[in-house]
């Protein structure tokens, strides 16, 4: 017997988009880099329910916020993002409220539920979840009836073996696993942050590290460095039983974008 119908999801992450179009960031034009992700996304038979966008929307210029609905609502379905810590969430909790691009902290997508944190610490590159974001989780996950999780923040909370960025890590990410290991329906925690790829378990949650949309980290290396690996998303089915397939796609940028905002 065939499984059923699944919902698809994709993520994207830390687009890093400036208010002057064909900004660069290491080398990379970010915007370009998008358009080409973007353009895959659209062009391809897996038609996601939604996609989530987990942090670093904007590098720094909050003015951009304008530019990410621009680039992301003509993908027709909700986008649901959440703060990384080169956002200013004040700015964005402003500007992508209502609509189709937009912060939300708790999505039920019958019968699985997203919960959106937010890691970021005031001034400060580092993750740190505050009590009221552990509070959410743990308020969202005692509620019955006890639907299939993902946990979606911006930075890992498990270090990566890359020195610099394990800098970053979630400072405080044994407090986070102390609320998931009271609840066996966490199937995965995702994230951002690391502009590359991360695939382990702990026990039984999968462990999910994403692209960014712009330029790769060269994961492993003690100091900053970026990889000539093509920027790319994450794709998910999470199916009615409770599990969930993924992988990531890898998109080769376009000399020249064929979509622009
Ligand atoms: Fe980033």
């Amino acid at each position: 017997m065939s499984k059923p119908t699944p919902i698809r999801a994709i993520q994207i992450s830390d687009l890093h988009l400036k208010t002057a179009p064909g900004s660069q960031v290491w080398g990379v034009d970010v915007d370009a880099s998008l358009c080409a992700v973007l353009a895959r996304i659209q062009a391809q038979d897996f038609r996601p329910d939604f996609i989530l966008a987990t942090g670093d929307l904007v590098g720094d210029e909050p003015d951009a916020y304008e530019r990410v609905r621009e680039f992301l609502s003509p993908l027709g379905v909700p986008v649901y993002c959440l703060p990384g810590n080169h956002d200013q969430p004040a700015r964005l909790a402003q500007t992508l409220r209502g609509g189709l691009v937009r912060w939300e902290r708790h999505i039920l997508v019958e019968p699985w539920q997203l919960v959106l944190l937010d890691s970021t610490f005031p001034n400060s590159s580092d993750g740190h979840l505050s009590y009221g974001e552990l509070a959410l989780l743990d308020t969202v996950l005692v509620t019955p009836p006890a639907r299939p999780t993902l946990v979606c923040l911006h930075h890992n909370p498990v270090p990566i073996h890359t020195d610099w960025l394990d800098d970053m890590t979630v400072n405080n990410g044994e407090a986070l696993f102390a609320v998931l290991d009271r609840y066996p329906q966490v199937r995965a925690v995702v994230w951002g942050h690391i502009h590359g790829e991360f695939d382990a378990w702990r026990g039984a949650v999968r462990l999910l590290g994403t692209p960014a949309t712009c330029v790769q980290f060269k994961l492993g290396s003690p100091k900053p460095q970026a990889d000539s690996t093509p920027p790319g998303y994450r794709w998910f089915e999470l199916f009615p039983d409770g599990s969930l397939n993924t992988g990531v796609e890898r998109v080769e940028p376009a000399r020249r974008p064929s979509v622009s905002p």
